[in-house]
């Protein structure tokens, strides 16, 4: 047995981060407050599957998709040395194997394109809203995050194969990868010559970068914060068209917080999701954590319009069944930043 080159350093690379951002974007899933950062993250995977894609065409021996991309005829073989134990070996992936990975970088490329266009639609009045319906966009959310949670299984199907590979064929086959080296008994195929793999490189590196700063262009911009009064200034100007003596109230905004209705049957108020005190995080019905109202509490409230409108628009309508007026957007506004600091 000898001592083989298998894995190349980029291939190598790309199979330590993506558990490291995978992880990272399913800790970034769920809390609103955290897109930002799961969209990064999502792009720099787009980015690390797109370049190893490439490589896959442009790489190292085992690198390549022609290497390990299996015929029916050679995965039924396999298959049955498998069933009897005697896997045939494979210095690259396996025929098993390979259809795994190949299975995974799909589920990748489909997950982070749909969360893309997710991120980039209605929901977060991304670019794409205009040519998005709301249904539409729902679909392609429901791929994403069915995709996102069929991944865990494939990848422990994935290490459950290493695992059994390892044993079958006894060598350490995860610790291949980090090493690049396994054991075979023939010595290593010819490589490509280094300049075709250092051009590779160049290539993979420059299509995961163009099409991190393609999909980059289709993202909300971040607003640029802005201050709770000048939000309250908007309001209160929009409702003296109407009334030019109007003037915020903040116990007029806080009867709005208070006054329960009845929706669907059930009494529902503000109160319900932000608490008795906007001061204090709540929650909602289905158990997401909402931070503090107040401003003097939580600074992000009343700074970014886009949000502070996506929010009156959502939660009147489930609340008064009807949309707020700017005078009611505005005393409300006007509740939320008379409430003081912490309880
Ligand atoms: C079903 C639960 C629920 C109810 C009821 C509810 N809200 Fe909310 N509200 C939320 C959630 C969730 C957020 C945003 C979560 C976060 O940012 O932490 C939010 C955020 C807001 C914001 C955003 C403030 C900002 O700029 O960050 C406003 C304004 C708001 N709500 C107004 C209201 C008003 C007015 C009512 C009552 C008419 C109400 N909400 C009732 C769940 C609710």
């Amino acid at each position: 047995m000898e001592r083989t080159k298998v894995w190349d350093l980029p291939v190598r690379l790309f199979h330590a981060a993506l558990p490291v951002l995978i992880v990272a974007l399913f800790l970034t899933s769920e809390d609103e407050d955290f897109v930002s950062w799961h969209a990064r993250l999502g792009i720099a995977v787009l980015a690390l599957v797109v370049a190893r894609i490439a490589w896959g065409f442009f790489g190292s021996r085992h690198a390549r998709f022609s290497d390990f991309v299996p015929s029916p005829a050679g995965l039924l073989h396999y298959a049955r040395g498998y069933l009897r134990g005697e896997p045939e070996p494979h210095l690259g992936h396996n025929p098993i194997g390979a259809l795994m990975v190949m299975a995974m970088l799909a589920a990748l490329l489909l997950i982070t394109l749909t969360g893309v266009v997710t991120y980039a639609g209605p929901e977060w009045e991304g670019p794409l809203s205009p040519w998005l319906s709301a249904g539409v966009a729902d679909s392609i959310k429901e791929v994403h995050e069915g995709l996102a949670e069929l991944l865990p299984w494939m990848i422990a199907a994935h290490v459950a194969g290493v695992l059994l590979s390892s044993k079958l064929e006894r060598q350490n086959l995860p610790l291949s990868m980090v090493t690049g080296y396994k054991h075979a008994a023939a010595a290593a195929p010819p490589e490509p010559a280094v300049w075709v793999r250092g051009v590779g490189l160049v290539a993979a590196a420059l299509l995961g970068i163009a099409a991190a700063l393609a999909v980059a262009t289709l993202l909300p911009r971040d607003a640029k914060a802005i201050d709770p009064t000048t939000i309250l200034g908007g309001y209160t100007n929009e409702a003296r068209a109407a009334d030019p003596a109007f003037a915020p109230s903040a116990a007029r905004g806080e009867t709005l917080y208070r006054t329960e209705h009845v929706q669907d049957g059930k009494p529902v108020s503000c109160v319900t999701c932000h608490t008795d005190d906007p001061r204090i995080a709540g929650r909602t019905p289905a158990g997401k954590v909402v931070d503090p109202l107040a401003p003097s509490v939580d600074p992000k409230r009343f700074t970014d319009l886009a949000k502070t409108e996506k929010w009156f628009g959502r939660n009147c309508k489930q609340v008064l069944g009807r949309p707020c007026t700017a005078a009611e957007k505005a005393d409300f506004t006007a509740f939320a930043l008379a409430a003081g600091g912490a309880r």
